[in-house]
């Protein structure tokens, strides 16, 4: 029983209601990443192990079991010895003597590939219906915005008086703002189908590069390693470009006391399960990162960098878009966006596309 436990990756405990000590199997620590000296340890040994984050819940539902005899959490760990975050599922089941729980036994499994696979499928289609939302609501607004422009142009003509003309230039400028708040809308929501070309990603580097190393500014020191010549799938490179400057931008913005931003190309395979949760379809694709030692990002913001109008940066005007469009530009030449971040330890954001052959065969 023991061997099929640990070819499936799968821990025993068992722990003593009564003295509170936690009986482990070896998988289990191995999980855990914890050197094993004794095959028992106190249940708060295993409070410590959970993230801070999520400690609290994970004794919340050891103080229910102890009660009603059921557990079943799936919660974040932190590896002892490789320091790694890990989602773990813990479910257990109580066991009486004399009619009394006297304990709660049960498994523990790493399950943090089908966890983040199935955040990645969530993500993907709650990008999918932010997008559809934000083109009709940029649509119709827009639409709105042309009838209020046109009348105050009308407007601007026939009135007279610095006052009356202070107020039209002052709607002119919120008509303007709204036009530039629907055009990064629709950046964000260009409906798919466009025509997708075949771009040379070194050359749109190449010829992004000097824009890129202005928007960093004067303290961030630019590194651009060009790769092997890749021809990739691309809807719009003037997209891929401005998703580019977006990145650089905010690159600065996380080195306020300057910093080192590396562009790269790399390359990477997506199988069935990788294709699966981006949403893209299997195959080559390359890779354009950046990557900053800037101030990161906290681990649980990660997940929604990418929505539209979200911002940390409270002092910004028209926040919030950068990722959106960087997101958008990936996705609708088939491509899809990953970030990896640790607080304090900088940032790497790739954008990858489908790899092209070659631009003849096309
Ligand atoms: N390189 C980075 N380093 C740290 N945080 C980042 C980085 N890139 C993006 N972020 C985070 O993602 C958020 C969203 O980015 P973005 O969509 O470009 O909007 P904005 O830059 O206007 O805030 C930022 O507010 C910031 O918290
Ligand atoms: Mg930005």
């Amino acid at each position: 029983m023991q061997h099929a436990l640990r070819a499936a990756g799968v821990g025993c405990w068992d722990l003593d209601l009564a003295t509170g000590s936690l009986w482990r199997s070896p998988e289990y620590d191995r999980i855990w990443g914890t050197t094993r000296t004794d095959a028992t340890m106190p249940l708060n040994a295993l409070f410590a192990g959970i993230i801070p984050e999520d400690r609290e819940a994970v004794t919340q539902a050891f103080e229910l079991a102890s009660s009603q005899g059921v557990i079943a959490v799936e919660k974040r760990i932190q590896r002892v010895d490789d320091n790694s975050i890990r989602w773990i599922r813990l479910t257990g089941q109580g066991y009486y003597h004399a009619e009394k729980l006297a304990g709660i036994a049960g498994v523990v499994a790493d399950v943090t590939p089908e966890h983040l696979a199935c955040e990645k499928l969530r993500h993907t289609e709650k990008m999918e219906s932010l997008g559809y939302m934000a083109r009709e609501v940029a649509h119709d607004f827009n639409n709105l915005l042309m009838v209020i422009g046109a009348s105050l142009e009308m407007l601007s003509d026939q009135i007279e008086g610095d006052r009356a003309n202070r107020l039209v230039s002052a709607m002119n400028n919120g008509v303007e703002r709204g036009v530039a708040l629907t055009q990064n809308l629709m950046d964000f929501s260009r409906p798919a189908g466009a025509e997708i070309k075949v771009v040379n990603i070194d050359r749109l580097i190449a010829s992004a590069w000097l824009d890129l190393i202005r928007i960093a500014g004067d303290t961030v020191v630019v590194t651009i390693t060009p790769g092997p010549l890749a021809w990739c799938y691309c809807a719009d490179p003037d997209q891929l470009t401005k998703a580019m400057t977006n990145l650089a931008e905010n690159a600065r913005e996380a080195m306020p006391d300057g910093g080192h931003l590396v562009v790269s190309t790399t390359a990477r395979h997506v199988d069935g399960a990788g294709a699966a949760s981006f949403g893209v379809r299997t195959g080559d694709y390359v890779g354009i990162s950046f990557s900053d030692n800037g101030i990161g990002i906290a681990r649980d913001l990660i997940a929604r960098v990418f929505e539209p109008l979200f911002s940390t940066k409270q002092d910004k005007k028209g926040r919030g878009f950068g990722l959106s469009q960087v997101y958008a530009a990936a996705s609708s030449s088939g491509g899809f966006v990953t970030i990896e971040s640790q607080p304090e330890q900088g940032a790497t954001v790739v954008i990858y596309l489908p790899l092209a052959s070659s631009p003849a065969s096309h």
